[in-house]
């Protein structure tokens, strides 16, 4: 029965998980485009000679963050470059990109650290919220986000930590994941052999259902936000 309900998670949830989260965020898009031009202004003054550049460095650099409370914006930080990070080593489980190895490194990128960085974020912004005034705007989807998020990044870390450092013999290779994630992509999906013989193969089971669940949720919730950032700043800076 196990084989089966690993199957489901590894294959057919992963499309359902992928479909739900582009079309999510083209439903999304959609909403914000078709919605009723609100009057008024949001404009931000002093306007800046250089609203595009203006509207790049609010939404990398967060100033306004920095200037509101330094903990927060270095949490901030930290998540986003191993997001950003963590972005790229999915990109090379699935196969290797020559452009991305112009400096040489192992697959998966950053030793370990990234997974730790996304861990220990995670459980700031989900720890702030217990504290007013943030309890107060809470609503419960931030917390199963964040949550979900915590579970996807402790499983995923602890198989990057044991196949890095041979940590009880964890045995998948990039190999095996290159087999199975290239083989999505492809009319013939199936797990390889060296995920279905591992030992350890649960630990990939329940990572991808973590990671599934959040990219589902992930278009209906408020972190939609990080893609429309860009372009809320820019309208107000414009
Ligand atoms: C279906 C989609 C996904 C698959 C197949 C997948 C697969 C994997 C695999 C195989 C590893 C271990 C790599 C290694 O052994 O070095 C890993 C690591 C990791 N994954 Fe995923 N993953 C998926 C989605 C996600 C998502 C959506 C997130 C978070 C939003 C995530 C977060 C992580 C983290 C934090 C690590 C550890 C990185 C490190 O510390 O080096 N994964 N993932």
């Amino acid at each position: 029965m196990w084989d089966k309900i690993y199957y489901l998670i590894m294959i057919p949830m992963v499309y359902i998980a992928f479909a739900t989260f582009i079309g999510g965020l083209i439903i999304k898009f959609i909403i914000v485009f078709r919605s009723k031009k609100l009057t008024g202004s949001y404009a931000i003054y002093p306007k800046s000679k250089y609203p595009l550049a203006a509207a790049i460095g609010e939404s990398v650099i967060v100033p306004t963050a920095f200037k509101k409370q330094k903990l927060f914006w270095l949490m901030i930080i930290a998540f986003h470059i191993a997001f950003f990070l963590l972005f790229i080593g999915h990109l090379e489980l699935i196969r290797e990109f020559k452009i991305l190895q112009i400096i040489p490194h192992d697959v998966f990128l950053g030793g370990g650290i990234v997974g730790i960085v996304l861990i220990v974020s995670v459980l700031y912004f989900l720890f702030r919220r217990f504290k007013s005034p943030w309890r107060e705007i809470s609503v419960p989807e931030d917390y199963v986000l964040l949550i979900l998020l915590f579970l996807t990044f402790i499983f995923g870390s602890h198989m990057s930590l044991a196949s890095r450092y041979g940590i009880a013999g964890f045995d998948i290779s990039v190999e095996a994941y290159r087999q199975y994630l290239s083989s999505l992509f492809t009319t013939s999906p199936a797990i390889s052999q060296g995920i279905l013989a591992s030992p350890h193969y649960v630990l990939v089971v329940l990572h991808i259902f973590f990671a599934n669940l959040f990219l589902m949720v992930f278009p209906f919730s408020k972190m939609i936000h990080s893609v429309f950032i860009f372009i809320a700043q820019f309208i107000k800076r414009k």
